[in-house]
């Protein structure tokens, strides 16, 4: 019998861009993957309507202030039913319960629009202007307790242009976070790609840095 791709699932919070691209990448077969769910903090996020676009479950698990741990067991309860082979956080904006995390430690990534460990956190693009940084770029790594701080796998990243802007900076790292979250994703469900404790292994081997995507 074949074994149907692995299935990942993505959680987003807005417009699903990177979500797109990993639909994309399914569909052409760069990666042998399946967007299997789509979960969103925000019934508005665009990236819902992607989703249904495609053919994939998606669905929105809301609760109120003040009910984190409601919305954290609803999140690992819809998770736990899909037993998917990944997770990933593709401009997902909360902050995950160290439960979430501890149980799917090993499978969990996330795309963060900054060269970690530079600019955890929010408005990464008017932090590398305001500190006279030369290059900026994104990050996908693997996801800890600790926020934006994870063992990193790949990071896209570009240099700084005079003319720069927030609103042209994050254009300009949103096109190469749509290069990298793909490829993490493809290595790690091609069985390539791993964690093990604070270590990224690619290829049986210990990545000592994130492998560097350059951008113009
Ligand atoms: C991306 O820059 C992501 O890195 C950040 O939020 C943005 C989301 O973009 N956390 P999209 O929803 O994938 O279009």
């Amino acid at each position: 019998m074949r074994r149907s791709a692995p299935a990942i699932a993505v959680l987003i919070s807005g417009t699903g861009t990177n979500l797109q691209a990993l639909i994309d990448a399914s569909a052409t077969g760069a990666i042998n993957a399946r967007v299997a769910a789509v979960i969103s903090d925000r019934r508005d996020a665009q990236g819902l309507q992607r989703a249904r676009e495609a053919g994939i479950e998606a669905r929105q698990i809301r609760v109120g202030p003040r009910q984190r741990p409601r919305y954290d067991a609803a999140i690992l309860g819809a998770l736990r039913h899909l037993q998917p082979d990944l997770i990933v956080l593709a401009g997902f904006m909360r902050i995950l319960s160290p439960e979430f995390i501890e149980t799917f430690s090993d499978r969990l990534i996330n795309i963060h629009p900054s060269l970690l460990p530079k600019y955890p956190g929010l408005d990464t693009h008017r932090r590398a202007l305001e500190a006279g940084d030369t290059e900026h770029g994104a990050t996908v790594h693997f996801v800890t307790g600790e926020l934006d701080a994870g063992p990193r796998i790949i990071q896209y990243r570009i240099a700084i242009r005079s003319d720069d802007t927030p609103q042209s900076l994050a254009e300009r790292v949103l096109v190469g976070e749509h290069i990298i979250l793909p490829r993490a994703v493809g290595w790690f469900v091609d069985g390539r790609l791993s964690v093990d404790g604070n270590r990224v292994m690619l290829d049986d081997e210990v990545l000592p840095h994130p492998i560097i995507v350059e951008g113009t």
